[in-house]
């Protein structure tokens, strides 16, 4: 059993040290919050009580108010602080003093080049990026992002450590800004926005659109499974007429720059490309749970 080290116990952090903690591993957590450190092993014990498994792995979290104390002896030590590039510089760089040259250092980030996190390390071979999507004990991948530093052998251990644990870990050869789920992600949301912006489509459409169509295949069917399943020649005649009238602005779109502009900032103001009450809200983010477990449950089965 790997002796886990996690930095920030928030919203990510405690769904990390939860996949390792139910898994068998012994995890540390600190944070520079005591309140956040006082909830960890609660918040953890009622996730793991909703989803009905073992509610006492919660028993193997332990919250360290220094920093030293929980990476003292740690096999790997992830980081989920501030998306801040600056801070996490400065923790990698203490991280490097507090652990020995074995321990593997790996960002959250969601952002952040992990180059540009860890390129002023002496050991840079030992780092890297694990990209955890929210929340990090229901959304199985973990992308592992090498930078040109990063030794091999590390990064297919931090695999290798990921699938063991339940995780779907997928390899970042090349560390590009989204790695691979948020370009891929954002590649959509730039072409929905704009169908709205030139007038297409409303904003309900474009979701109805994807979520009845190749939505509801996507968990089975990944893109380029698709491609193959209807043929390159005829992906190849698509792309012939459909590429070129595809948005290709290489910024934000000027529709969303002027959505910011107006305060309709989403649902945390009841509007942004839709209008949404407080009931509507909580709906929707209770529909997205209950999804996700049932995907759980039945990947489980
Ligand atoms: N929320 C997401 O959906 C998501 C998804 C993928 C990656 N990420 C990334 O993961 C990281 C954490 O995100 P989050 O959503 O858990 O944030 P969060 O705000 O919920 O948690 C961050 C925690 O870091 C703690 N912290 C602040 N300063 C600290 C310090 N000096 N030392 C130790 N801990 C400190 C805070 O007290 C807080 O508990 C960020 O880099 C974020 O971009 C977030």
């Amino acid at each position: 059993m790997e002796r886990i080290a996690v930095i920030g116990a928030g919203l990510m952090g405690h769904g990390i040290a939860q996949v390792f903690a139910l898994a068998g591993h012994t995890v540390r957590v600190h944070d520079v919050s005591a309140d956040a450190l006082a909830s960890l092993r609660e918040r953890i014990g009622r996730n793991l009580v909703e989803l009905g498994l073992d509610a006492t792995s919660a028993r193997r979290v332990h919250g360290c108010a220094e920093l030293a104390d929980a990476v003292r002896d740690a096999d790997v030590v992830f980081e989920a602080g501030p998306e801040d590039l600056v801070w996490k510089r400065a923790l990698f760089a203490r991280l490097e003093t507090l652990t020995s040259a074995q321990t593997t250092l790996a960002s959250n980030t969601s952002v952040i080049p992990i180059t540009q996190i860890m390129d002023g390390l002496a050991t840079g071979t030992r780092a890297l990026g694990t990209h955890w999507w929210n929340p990090p004990y229901l959304v199985p991948l973990v992308e592992v992002i090498k930078t040109t530093h990063t030794e091999a052998a590390v990064a297919q251990r931090m695999f290798d450590l990921l699938a063991r644990v339940g995780k779907t870990p997928a390899m970042v050869e090349k560390d590009v800004p989204g790695f691979i789920g948020n370009r891929l992600q954002h590649a959509l949301w730039r072409e929905a926005i704009a169908l709205v912006a030139e007038g297409v489509c409303d904003a309900a459409t474009v979701d109805t659109v994807v979520k009845a169509s190749f939505g509801r295949r996507l968990p089975v069917l990944g893109p380029l499974e698709n491609a193959d399943l209807v043929g390159t020649d005829l992906t190849l005649a698509i792309h012939r007429t459909v590429l070129p009238a595809i948005d290709a602005t290489r910024g934000p779109s000027p529709y969303l720059v002027q959505l910011v502009a107006q305060g309709r900032l989403g649902m945390k103001c009841g509007e942004g490309f839709l209008r949404w009450t407080a009931d509507e809200q909580g709906a929707l983010r209770a529909r997205v749970l209950a999804h996700l477990k049932a995907m759980n449950a039945a990947d489980a089965a």
